[in-house]
């Protein structure tokens, strides 16, 4: 059996790198052509094409092909000294260059131009926002639209036009180390949340990727593992979302590295072919994952697999010229995939252009400030004991901040999405500059036990700064040496051993939290942190996540009360690892089943620590008058939902109503109950307001793999509409579908 070796794209340049140095990289640096403008070809086209005219225009352009210039549009122009000369670009200049591919200037051709994300767009300078699983907890369909904008305008500035940064995979598990690239555990929010980016994304004439396509949820397997998986648990759970990218219309689709029924995702024709393309009718382009998400020419072929990224490994003249011969694939598969590519450049660079792209959109002002008010809207307060938190600043005298991550980058992980901002200001710089000398502010880093103690003894309040950063989790880089093991090989990131904090981090809690008993402490992390152990020892609690370059502003906003937390979790919290399904890192094959997160809880009837959807503030809101316009609908309706809430404290605050739907009455297998719908209100102090949400019955349909069909069941439903997914707080009422 072929040993598939672990290594990414930045590892297999680190090596190259190396020699190349030695070798002379710096004089290839200073040979790499800067990327072409794609917009500049728009002046060869007539303006704003539709899909059927530049469809047309492709078919002639196909017809004028030779076969190398073909193979040039379904393939990445990077060779491996390009990776190099590239990486000597980003280690040693910190240029972060752009890859473009496809451009042909014979037939006047524009190239796609890519950089990924999707924290931000990863070019040399750029505004690092939170991270996407924090953008998850914003439940914030607008500002995450926003923050779109501002990725589509630095992506347009730094001479991009095609993001690889909307990742929405599932997150089956919380340990995945990439978790925190998605927005969290549930189809629906999920896909809501990426329609929002791809959005505002590509309003700006860039092409947004939605990314791995399908399944890919663990990180240190990701080149083999074979995931199983059964049609309704692929149709219902892992699927929808990417369904929902299609239907609004995004450019292209990235797949996985992994298997998906024993064959990998870049060549399994059943997803990129049977459902992508036939059902889904997809009109964009596929690309591959870098390097490993193809393998064999003519297996990419005949799954529907566009692009070879981000070099010509397999799409040669070499390895498709004899598939031709044989007539494994035919010279029409590949004509129609080079349509498809054309069709999607040509759509974007001759549509209207909303403005200039000058270098200054990159880091803006306004785009820090943006990542500011993220940062704030997407921290959840897990835990505040009477009303511990807002502290005031005019009560203490001097405030204790412990941790290493106090005083480190927080923005994430340094693998395809490490975004490189101008600045970050640290969680302590974020306190500090709040004090501003009215009091002070004493740091230790916490890595001696007995000194954080004494610190934490002699400061009014303290807050503590734990959880994980990118040498812990994260897309795995690796030295990927087959003969070492891996747990003696270089390597950051990964899936996380578990969900606790790490024991160092546990210890300074578990001792040092008594001696103070004003505390907060502050999670810094991708995904869930399960809190047993310490979460009684200290009043309050704040998930942080990583709050991308502006975190210690917002953090320090929230904590001395300027700011009322509205994050709600994304994913469940549990009581114990043993509630989630079975995740383990290194693997070969796994089954996916129908239950995860808190669908799964529910059908066990478990409590978990945190629920999906909860998050504190420093005020309540009050569900009530829960109304249907129907009580009785028919299989194309939509019915409305409306529900008076109110802000019963003193504080304006934001609120997310949420609209699950109980599927009791059922007489096949289905969940307790599913999110539907969601809302993100801001309400003064005593403010009430009627929220309205539909309900389009389509969506309540099961998949029949028997029929292979969407179908809807004729029975009673449930509603439920509250704050959180926590079952005694929501409001019911039910309606039947005839
Ligand atoms: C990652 C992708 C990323 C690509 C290019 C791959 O290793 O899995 O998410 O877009 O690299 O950076």
């Amino acid at each position: 059996m072929k040993k598939f070796i672990k290594i990414t794209f930045i590892t297999i340049g680190v090596a190259i790198l190396v020699v190349l140095l030695l070798a002379g990289g710096l004089i290839l640096y200073t040979s790499v052509a800067p990327s072409p403008d794609p917009h500049s070809y728009a002046e060869y086209w007539p303006d704003r094409l539709t899909l059927q005219e530049a469809d047309e225009i492709s078919v002639d352009l196909v017809s004028q092909m030779t076969f190398e210039e073909k193979l040039g549009q379904m393939t990445g122009d990077m060779s491996f000294l390009d990776i190099a000369s590239g990486l000597t670009s980003v280690l040693v200049f910190e240029k972060i260059p752009i890859v473009a591919s496809g451009e042909n200037e014979r037939l006047n051709i524009p190239p796609f131009t890519f950089t990924d994300g999707p924290r931000g767009v990863v070019v040399t300078e750029a505004t690092a926002f939170p991270v996407a699983m924090a953008r998850g907890a914003t439940w914030d369909r607008d500002l995450e639209f926003r923050v779109g904008d501002a990725i589509g305008k630095e992506a347009r500035a730094a001479g991009a036009n095609y993001f690889g940064g909307v990742c929405i995979n599932l997150l089956r598990h919380p340990a995945w180390g990439r978790a925190q690239e998605t927005f969290g555990e549930d189809p629906w929010h999920l896909g809501k949340m990426g329609v929002s980016l791809i959005n505002g994304v590509q309003q700006h004439n860039v092409m947004a990727c939605a990314k791995h396509y399908a399944l890919n949820s663990i990180e240190e397997s990701r080149f083999k593992v074979d995931v199983t998986v059964d049609e309704r648990a692929l149709r219902e759970v892992y699927l929808p979302h990417f369904k929902m990218a299609v239907d609004a219309d995004v450019a292209s689709i990235m797949s996985a590295y992994n298997k998906v029924r024993g064959e990998f995702a870049g060549h399994n024709r059943y997803l990129l072919t049977d459902i992508l393309r036939n059902e889904w009718n997809f009109n964009g382009f596929v690309t591959s994952d870098w390097l490993f998400g193809l393998r064999d020419g003519a297996k990419g072929i005949n799954a529907g697999m566009d692009v070879e990224m981000p070099l010509q490994e397999h799409y040669t003249p070499e390895e498709l010229h004899p598939a031709l011969e044989s007539g494994e694939i035919s010279i029409d598969q590949i004509d129609e995939m080079v349509r498809r590519v054309v069709r999607t450049k040509l759509l974007y660079i001759t549509n209207s252009d909303p403005q200039e792209y000058a270098d200054e959109i990159l880091a803006s002002e306004e785009h820090q400030q943006l990542a500011l008010e993220v940062a704030e809207k997407s921290m959840v307060l897990l835990k505040n004991e009477d009303d511990f938190l807002p502290l005031s600043a005019r009560g203490i005298g001097s405030l204790a901040v412990i941790g290493e991550l106090a005083d480190s980058d927080h923005t994430g992980d340094r693998g395809s999405s490490g975004t490189h901002p101008p600045h970050i200001i640290t969680m302590l710089e974020g306190l500090q500059e709040y004090s501003n000398g009215s009091f002070e502010v004493i740091y230790n880093d916490g890595s001696d036990i007995e000194s954080a103690k004494q610190t934490a003894e002699r400061a009014d309040a303290v807050v503590y700064v734990v959880g994980y950063k990118s040498e812990d989790e994260g897309e795995y880089i690796t030295s990927g040496d087959p003969e070492v093991a891996p747990e003696n090989q270089w390597g950051e990131g990964g899936d996380r051993p578990d969900l606790f904090l790490k024991p160092h981090d546990r210890d300074l809690l578990i001792e040092s939290l008594p001696v103070n008993q004003n505390s907060v402490v502050t999670l810094i992390g991708g995904s869930a942190i399960m809190t047993n152990n310490w979460d009684q020892l200290t009043p309050s609690i704040l998930m942080a996540w990583y709050p991308g370059m502006m975190g210690g502003r917002a953090l320090a906003n929230i904590i001395f009360g300027d700011v009322n937390p509205s994050g709600k979790l994304p994913l469940t919290i549990p009581e114990e690892e043993d509630h989630l399904p079975f995740f383990q890192a290194d693997i070969d094959s796994i089954y996916y089943g129908y239950y995860h997160g808190y669908t799964l809880l529910d059908k066990e009837n478990i409590e978990p620590a945190y629920p999906f959807g909860f998050g504190l503030s420093y005020t309540n809101f009050e569900y009530s008058n829960l109304q249907l316009d129907k009580k009785q609908v028919e299989e194309n309706d939509t019915l409305w939902v409306s529900v008076d809430v109110t802000n019963t404290g003193d504080m304006t605050g934001e609120e997310t109503v949420q609209l699950y739907i109980g599927f009791e009455n059922s007489t096949i297998e289905r969940p307790v109950k599913l999110l539907r719908g969601f809302e993100k209100e801001r309400l003064n102090p005593r403010q009430s307001k009627t929220i309205t949400l539909p309900i389009v019955v389509e969506d309540l349909a099961w998949y029949n793999p028997e029929n292979r069909a969407w179908e809807v069941e004729k029975m009673q439903y449930s509603v439920l509409i509250g704050g959180s997914s926590q079952p005694e707080k929501l409001l019911r009422s039910d309606f039947g579908i005839r």
